[in-house]
């Protein structure tokens, strides 16, 4: 069974990545045969600085690896280092309605929110189905908001296979149930793109302002909060800290008498702990980034063989050759 998945780098990593993909990704890696790449070319339809492409892209290197990616069983990559995918995706492209991409809810979302779309971010979900069939992946861990985009990847495999003849696998997506939202410094999800997040990795000083500065009610100290669950500090220590530790800080607040200051205190402690390895880890890579690059590569050697040779099925089903 293969699992393959993509994260876009859009600089560091936080909490509601972790949760949300990263540790469910780490985790399938038991399961079959993982293949992670990050996605620069995806990350050029709204990146347009070449040396944050490039910076970002070693921060998710890094931070992926650091957070326990198994190099010995993962194939691990940039998606830019297997050019293959991009022609695939114009062998993809002529197969594809335009309708099931105006149909697709992140470019609407895009749309919506004013940005003014270049073809990039139109045909953007073409290029994400040429990662998904041309590794023949089986399982595409993904949030939800992704969810659709392999659902095209899978109806643009079955034309394919309709037209020219058995040619891809059909993927399926996998969506992780139980870490619907990571709820971020404000309570909303957690995302870059609101400016609330608290990184897996960074300065510790930085780190606890943020946390110190979590939003809290205006309540006092002695009133009890029977609502102590929808806290955004018990939801995120419940991520960090052993589950009867979260639960005894949730019983304090409900009975009254314990101050938010204290929990973020000690939300901060275990957040800082539950990352202690991890962080470093990613010390020792960041003073050996030869071996990073060397991972990299190691990884695009592998998923390059595989997509060659699944691009030679398609040149041939469609009579390129
Ligand atoms: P961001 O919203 O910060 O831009 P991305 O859209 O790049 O994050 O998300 C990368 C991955 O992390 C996706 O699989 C997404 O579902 C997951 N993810 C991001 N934020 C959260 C969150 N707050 N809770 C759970 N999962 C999340
Ligand atoms: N579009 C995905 C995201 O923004 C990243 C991605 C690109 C991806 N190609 C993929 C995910 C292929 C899964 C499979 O999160």
């Amino acid at each position: 069974m293969r699992i393959l998945s993509g994260i876009q780098p859009s600089g560091s990593l936080h909490l509601g990545n972790y949760f949300g993909m990263m540790k469910p990704a780490l985790k399938l890696q038991e399961e079959g045969e993982a293949f992670y790449f990050i996605a620069n070319y995806h990350s050029m339809t709204s990146l347009f600085d070449p040396e944050k492409r490039r910076q970002n892209t070693l921060e998710v290197a890094l931070d992926f690896l650091a957070c326990g990616l198994d190099t010995s069983r993962t194939v691990f990559f940039r998606q830019s280092d297997v050019p293959e995918v991009t022609e695939l995706t114009w062998i993809l492209t002529s197969l594809t309605p335009m309708g099931l991409l105006e149909r697709c809810h992140s470019y609407k979302d895009k749309l919506a929110k004013g940005i003014m779309p270049n073809h990039g971010l139109f045909a953007y979900p073409v290029l994400m189905a040429s990662d998904i069939l041309i590794y023949d992946s089986n399982i595409v861990p993904v949030g939800k908001d992704q969810k659709q985009h392999v659902e095209v990847a899978r109806d643009i495999a079955i034309k394919f296979n309709q037209q020219y003849g058995e040619t891809f696998v059909l993927p399926e997506p996998q969506i992780q149930a139980d870490t619907a939202a990571v709820p971020g410094l404000d309570g909303q999800k957690m995302s870059k793109s609101y400016g609330n997040t608290i990184e897996i990795f960074g300065n510790e000083k930085m780190l606890r302002k943020k946390i110190m500065g979590l939003v809290m009610d205006s309540r006092s100290v002695e009133e009890p909060k029977p609502d102590a669950d929808r806290n955004i500090a018990i939801q995120l220590m419940k991520l960090v800290a052993p589950a009867e530790v979260a639960t005894d800080y949730e019983e304090k607040l409900r009975s009254g008498g314990f101050g938010y200051g204290e929990l973020k205190k000690a939300l901060f402690e275990h957040y800082w702990n539950f990352f202690s390895e991890a962080r470093e880890r990613r010390k020792e890579l960041l003073n050996n980034l030869d071996t990073v690059e060397q991972i990299l590569q190691n990884g695009a050697e592998k998923a390059r063989g595989i997509a060659q040779t699944v691009l030679k099925r398609a040149r041939r089903a469609s009579g390129l050759e």
